[in-house]
């Protein structure tokens, strides 16, 4: 028998449409807790609209999504935090004059609500300061604490943001695209940073780079006008005529 507890996401004709545009479409999808899964698909292909789906900001025109075995459909964004999704986004969403820390720390705060004042008896929060400490570390941006965001590179920036996903302690995280925009030397600090997370957190990825995609996963599910069009092992889908014609492009 299945455990149900032990699929983190369970997605069922999961569908969204804007207008007569079908972005989602029917999708079926289950990620075991724990697996390391990469959503890929050209441009349009719906997998932001995936991603927001199952955050709960994007309301599906049809389909269900369960959450650790719990049907969280009609959940508002914020009670799907509460049992363990966070994301990132494709695009940046930091305060760029606040510091690094205090990124973190407003992430923390955010998710406790308790009042919380950033630039008033600090001393009062050790247990904040504590976690948001410690999501820098994951990170690796324990040195640029008291940097403000817009003077870290752009990869650093990246590594930030997964940062704040972080701070909630997720069990489930979902990141869009989190080397968009990196040189090959942030690329490969983003990957190898995403490697070292706690293999408990079960991470979902959106990836147009097919080596990070390859590196960090080893099922990839492909969509094709809102549609599931391959999933599998990583060397069966590289392998599919399908995918390296929509997708790669060799034929
Ligand atoms: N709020 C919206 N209103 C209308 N159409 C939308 C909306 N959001 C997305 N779409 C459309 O839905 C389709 C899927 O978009 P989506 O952003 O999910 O694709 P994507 O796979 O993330 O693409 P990319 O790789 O460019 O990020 C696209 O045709 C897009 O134009
Ligand atoms: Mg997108």
């Amino acid at each position: 028998m299945t455990d149900r507890a032990a699929i983190a996401l369970s997605l069922a004709g999961l569908s969204k449409a804007f207008g007569g545009l079908s972005a989602v479409d029917r999708v079926n999808l289950e990620v075991a807790g724990g697996e390391r899964r990469a959503i890929i698909g050209p441009n349009g292909a719906g997998k932001t609209t995936l991603f927001s789906l199952i955050s709960g900001e994007t309301e599906p025109t049809a389909g269900r999504i369960a959450l650790f075995g719990r049907d969280v459909t009609r959940f508002s964004p914020h009670r799907r935090a509460a049992l363990g999704l966070a994301r990132t986004y494709q695009i940046t969403n930091l305060f760029p004059r606040l510091t690094a820390l205090e990124n973190c720390l407003l992430a923390v705060q955010a998710l406790t609500g308790a009042k919380f004042h950033l630039h008033r008896a600090l001393h009062r929060y050790p247990a904040f300061f504590a976690r948001a400490h410690g999501v820098l570390e994951a990170v690796g941006l324990n040195d640029k604490a008291g940097e403000a965001v817009r003077n870290l590179s752009h990869g650093e920036q990246r590594q930030l943001e997964i940062a704040l996903a972080l701070a909630g302690a997720p069990r489930l995280l979902l990141l869009d695209e989190p080397t968009a925009g990196l040189s090959p030397a942030e690329s490969h600090a983003m990957t190898a940073l995403l490697k070292k997370l706690d293999p408990a957190i079960t991470l979902l990825v959106i990836e147009h780079d097919m080596d990070v995609a390859f590196a960090l996963t080893d099922r990839i599910t492909v969509l094709h006008y809102g549609k599931v069009v391959a999933d599998g092992l990583a060397h069966e889908v590289k392998a599919n005529a399908l995918v390296q014609e929509i997708y790669l492009g060799t034929s």
